[in-house]
């Protein structure tokens, strides 16, 4: 027990200390941008508008750590009840259509009606966004996102870029992006959200897939 409690007081400072390096880079960057903005003859909209990307940088980051805090200290019940999946599926390709169209990337869903899986509403949108997000973000035009439900089975499969095999192993951890990632917008924090909720419902996550070949992540829950 003490040792269980020191590992994640390790932890635990580890993630604070992670955390205030990442708001860092956003935090600079915002502050050369107004500085810029202050000097006369710059494009101070233009200035101003890279301003704000930061900030929403930032308040991403600080909603997604406070989400996993939530989490943690199960202030955020995972698993109550069931709920049928593909009204939430639905859901999300409907709120993600616009970007999904502007990333050129397809996303089908497919779940028989009757499927339910054992987490509350909110946590299956949260994990099914998070998995579309990524898709619309990292594979690649002309890639295709199955959105899928089973029983016992979420599943979202994309024959988009994927990433390096031996980076499969890592995509879960917190603040993970793979090099390709670094430039585009994100907290590295989304995979770790949908790995601890399916987790604090009894589940587990499995990614798998590689370069051209798509990246497939499947969530499986116990039978009830
Ligand atoms: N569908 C995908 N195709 C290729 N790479 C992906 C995909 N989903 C996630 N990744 C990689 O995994 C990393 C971690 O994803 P995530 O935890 O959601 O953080 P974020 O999206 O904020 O970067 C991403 O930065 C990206 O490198
Ligand atoms: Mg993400």
């Amino acid at each position: 027990m003490m040792e269980e409690a020191r590992a994640y007081e390790e932890l635990r400072v580890g993630f604070t200390a992670a955390v205030s390096h990442e708001l860092r880079t956003p935090l600079a960057r915002l502050l050369a941008l107004l500085e810029s903005a202050a000097l006369p003859g710059g494009d101070r909209d233009a200035l101003l508008a890279k301003a704000r990307e930061q900030v929403e940088e930032m308040s991403e980051l600080v909603d997604d750590v406070l989400f996993l805090s939530e989490l943690e200290s199960g202030r955020e019940v995972v698993a109550l009840g069931s709920t049928p999946a593909l009204p939430v599926l639905e859901e999300v390709h409907d709120r993600l259509a616009d970007s999904a169209e502007r990333a050129d990337v397809d996303i089908v869903v497919d779940a028989p009606p009757a499927v339910e899986l054992p987490l509350r509403r909110r946590m299956l949108y949260v994990v099914a966004e998070n998995l579309a997000e990524n898709a619309i973000r990292y594979a690649g035009p002309g890639a295709t996102l199955t959105l899928g439900a089973r029983t016992g089975v979420l599943e979202a499969n994309d024959d988009g870029r994927g990433i390096e095999e031996d980076e499969l192993p890592r995509l879960f951890e917190r603040f993970f992006r793979s090099d390709r990632a670094r430039a585009s917008r994100g907290t590295g924090l989304g995979l770790a959200i949908v790995k601890h909720v399916v987790a604090s419902a009894g589940g587990e996550v499995h990614a798998s897939g590689g370069p051209g070949r798509g990246l497939q992540i499947r969530c499986t829950f116990p039978a009830p």
